[in-house]
């Protein structure tokens, strides 16, 4: 008989949606919430038209350029389990939040606009995906709209994502003859009414294609013209297999459309059953199990200014094993110290509250005043680091100059803060004074210009500035490093995580470099 923790902690489903940009995330995510019970009415979460803002749409600019530059995490129930969806923004300049929140969740779900079908981003995330063999469930959305044909859009999938599909339900109509879903599983028909996009929608089912129900709402043509197609749907597809799902081999198939909210509770019923509870984590030492008692978890991301009302930074992390309690004692095992949280958060629909508890699977809010970083693990002791959990060198660099130098202070303090959540890096040259910021987009500078402004009181400007790339710079004969550190000065920073870094003025410069000194290593990725 699994213990109570064990059960709460097999109730978790913690998961990230990825997407093209525009393909429906925002949408279905608060369609989600709505099921959730988390909001009361659709449209609390985004809407540009009515004045609402998003949960995540918390900062100005995001608002301005319509992206999402956050992320943010929303936890509801739903049937029996608990939800913990994690936001990933979808611009392709903040890719790297994206990257590092991937690894925090335990399956995904791919949002596909059926009449664009597989995008640019879709592809980059399943690749990141991929990596660490994350289970997909994907929906395909706007099927209100004229969209493409869906055989070839689930063909588009396999060829190019790489994965089998398995159709769980099929569309009947679209665009404005859009009539609802057909379950291939249990042969129901899962009724659209329009008109319900902000409530919950009626939950209108008939059985049996071939029912006399099925015949009054569709007619003659259309219950014959579904019958061919879910024939030839059944041909040319898989049948869903759990296994090959876990295994990230497969995904199940659902359609529908967020907007209009529909097929998307009958995607979210299959998701709680299938998708998986919480899994073991790889650390340094070992496997932790997510029913282990003793606590654990890492910091994916770090981000200031959630509520222009509180002023400080948040560190996420990721529970990977026990309780959270308030006022419990963690160890911050890379500065090797015991710390006490009284005060972690959890973030729901904008509001913050403080929670009691929190197991394995959820995600935590820690209050950070500088000493956490992206990749930290905490624990009950032990001394464990999760890894897994990636910097990546930037490819865009500028120097950062003041117009007024008396607020030098401030510069650095703001510079070394933005760069400890992750999404720029600062760089301090050895032999000169310069601040030189690497971002892997070019949007993550104007952030950090208007960051700056808004939260330190300090205006810069950008300067161009001969770096190209940076990596960093590993050695294990500390002769050697010592060696190497004397004659490449001019070309050694330190990072704003305190990390010795080569930056390179040109790729040929970074590979006579290499040549040079072969038993120094030059990592484009750096973990902790
Ligand atoms: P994203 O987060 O993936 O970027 O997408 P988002 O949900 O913001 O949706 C992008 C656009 O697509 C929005 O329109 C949204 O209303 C629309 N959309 C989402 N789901 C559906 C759907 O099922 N059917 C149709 N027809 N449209 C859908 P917008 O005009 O750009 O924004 P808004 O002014 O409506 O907020």
């Amino acid at each position: 008989m699994a213990s109570q923790f064990q059960q709460e902690v097999g109730r978790r489903r913690t998961f990230g949606i990825i997407s093209h940009p525009d393909a429906g995330k925002t949408t279905i995510t608060e369609k989600l919430l709505l099921f959730g019970n988390a909001i009361q009415l659709a449209g609390t979460v985004k809407g540009k038209k009515t004045g609402r803002m998003a949960t995540s749409d918390w900062m100005q600019m995001e608002q301005e350029r319509g992206i999402s530059i956050t992320t943010s995490v929303m936890q509801f129930p739903y049937r029996d389990r608990m939800v913990n969806l994690l936001d990933t923004p979808g611009h392709e300049d903040f890719s790297e939040d994206t990257y590092r929140t991937l690894t925090a969740v335990d399956s995904v779900l791919m949002v596909i606009d059926g009449a664009k079908g597989v995008e640019d981003r879709t592809i980059k995330l399943m690749d990141v995906c991929r990596l660490r063999d994350t289970p997909i469930f994907t929906f395909i959305n706007k099927m209100d709209r004229e969209v493409r044909d869906h055989i070839e859009v689930l063909d588009e999938i396999e060829t190019i994502l790489k994965i089998k599909c398995a159709p769980v339900t099929w569309p009947i109509g679209m665009g404005k003859a859009f009539k609802g879903v057909y379950n291939l599983v249990t042969d129901t028909i899962h009724v659209f009414k329009p008109g319900q996009a902000s409530i919950v929608p009626d939950d209108v089912q008939i059985q049996g294609i071939e029912s006399a129900e099925a015949l009054a709402l569709l007619g003659e043509e259309l219950v014959e013209e579904l019958i061919d197609e879910v024939e030839l749907v059944r041909g040319a597809s898989y049948e869903f297999d759990l296994d090959e799902y876990l295994a990230g081999t497969m995904t199940p198939v659902f359609f529908g459309t967020a907007l209009s909210n529909f097929g998307v509770r009958e995607m979210l019923n299959y998701f709680v059953e299938w998708a998986p509870a919480p899994i073991p984590r790889q650390t340094n030492e070992r496997e932790v199990p997510p029913t282990e008692e003793k606590f654990s978890g890492f910091i994916f991301k770090i981000q200031a200014n959630m509520d222009p009302k509180h002023r400080d930074r948040i560190a996420f992390m990721r529970v990977c094993s026990g309780a959270y309690t308030r006022g419990m004692k963690m160890k911050h095992t890379r500065i090797g110290k015991d710390i006490k949280i009284a005060d972690a958060v959890t973030f729901l629909a904008g509001d913050r509250s403080a929670v009691e508890e929190a197991i394995s699977g959820d995600i935590i809010g820690l209050h950070n005043h500088g000493t956490i970083q992206i990749g930290d693990t905490f624990t009950e002791g032990e001394n464990l680091q999760f890894t897994g959990i990636p910097h990546f060198a930037p490819e865009l660099f500028k120097r950062v100059r003041l117009k007024d130098p008396l607020k030098m202070k401030q510069l650095q303090k703001g510079l070394q803060q933005l760069s400890e959540e992750g999404a720029t890096q600062l760089f301090m040259p050895v032999n000169n004074n310069d601040l030189i910021l690497g971002a892997v987009g070019v949007l993550q500078f104007d952030v950090v210009q208007q960051r700056l402004r808004d939260e330190y009181k300090v205006e810069c400007i950008y300067e161009p500035v001969s770096v190209n790339t940076a990596r960093w710079v590993y050695c294990t004969d500390s002769k050697m490093l010592e060696d190497f550190k004397r004659k490449a000065a001019d070309n050694l920073a330190i990072d704003g995580g305190g990390y010795l870094t080569y930056i390179a003025p040109t790729r040929v410069n970074l590979s006579l470099i290499q040549e040079r000194w072969p038993e120094v290593e030059f990592r484009a990725t750096r973990e902790h």
